[in-house]
């Protein structure tokens, strides 16, 4: 697909709202996030930054609209599922949500060995305090999904893998909480599975954030975006994995094999990015939106001035 528009948005690729709004309200900036907090309601708006190996490193034109929508897309997909913290939509990019306190854990759910916990199984190490079955392949399916949870680190710190027991030992997460959390985060999967599986994808394994607001459990952050999850082909797949050889992809590893290829794994700086591996990469995030809803995507933020729209918003919420 060419996505010829993708040319035309590379000169005007969101980097975010500024450190103040005009209104005056202060804006808190997470690696791809904006945040403006009026109390109960937070106003996120998703900038076009990428991020690898934990760290900002280029912008990719469309990127934020097309996480936004893609999440939208299954936060209406899984009401019936859990509550999620979505009030309203302010420009393509930006969402009024309900301010919730945040289970200082991130849910993993792994459908399949891969990635991270591959290579934990790889070196005999168990995935998240799990033991594993003896002699699995790598990009093998898991009978049942797997939740592998990690730690959500301060800025700068990776993420560390945290077993169920030690979350509950710890008293990170109430047990009845957990409890719930768990039993949404595979019925989450489970639906997105599903609905992927109709897209001729697999949803390999995916990054949940769960919050509390006035006792209740809800889905906040994203859910089954390109940022958070993995998804492959099932059409290759099985031949793929017969074969020794990794799946086809849909999703951000496209700049992460990039940057290895020129020896960057996270330390030192970061090698410049190219324009054309940054429409490269917006042609795969402009696919995964089209591949995983099934619908074509459309950019309408380009042009607008998100900084007057966001500030237009606060000010009348304020
Ligand atoms: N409803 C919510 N209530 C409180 N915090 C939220 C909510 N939704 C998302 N967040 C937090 O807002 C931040 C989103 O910004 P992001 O750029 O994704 O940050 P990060 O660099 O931590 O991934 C995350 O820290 C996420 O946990
Ligand atoms: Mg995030």
């Amino acid at each position: 697909m060419a996505y010829s528009f993708l040319e035309k948005e590379i000169k005007r690729t969101f980097q975010g709202l500024p450190e103040t709004l005009p209104c005056g309200s202060r804006v808190f900036s997470g690696k791809v996030r904006d945040i403006i907090d009026l109390g109960d309601t937070l106003v996120i708006s998703t900038s076009d930054r990428i991020s690898a190996f934990d760290r900002v490193l280029s912008t990719i034109p469309c990127k934020g609209e097309v996480l936004n929508k893609v999440a939208l897309h299954w936060f209406s997909r899984t009401e019936d599922i859990l509550p999620n913290h979505i009030i309203e939509s302010v420009t393509p990019r930006t969402v009024a949500v309900r301010k919730c306190e945040m289970l200082p854990v991130e849910v993993v759910v792994r459908g399949y060995l891969t990635g991270s916990a591959w290579r934990d199984y790889k070196a005999g190490k168990p995935v998240s305090g799990i033991a594993l079955p003896s002699g699995m392949q790598m990009n093998q399916r898991f009978e049942t999904p797997l939740i592998t949870p990690s730690t959500k680190a301060e800025q700068g710190l990776h993420d560390e893998p945290i077993s169920s027991e030690e979350i509950l030992r710890q008293g990170l997460v109430d047990p009845a909480v957990w409890d719930t959390v768990q039993k949404a985060a595979i019925a989450l999967f489970r639906r997105g599975t599903d609905d992927c599986a109709r897209q001729g994808l697999i949803l390999v394994d995916t990054k949940y954030e769960f919050g509390i607001l006035n006792g209740q459990v809800y889905l906040v952050d994203e859910v089954h975006t390109p940022d958070s999850s993995r998804f492959w082909f099932a059409d290759s797949y099985d031949q793929q994995f017969r074969a020794g050889k990794d799946p086809h992809k849909l999703d951000k590893e496209y700049l992460r094999q990039w940057l290895m290829d020129k020896g960057f794994m996270g330390d030192g700086e970061a090698p410049e990015i190219p324009d054309e591996v940054r429409i490269e990469t917006a042609r795969r995030y402009v696919g995964a939106y089209e591949g995983i809803t099934g619908t074509t995507f459309t950019p309408e933020a380009g042009g607008l001035d998100e900084v007057a729209a966001v500030d237009e918003y606060v000010k009348k919420m304020r």
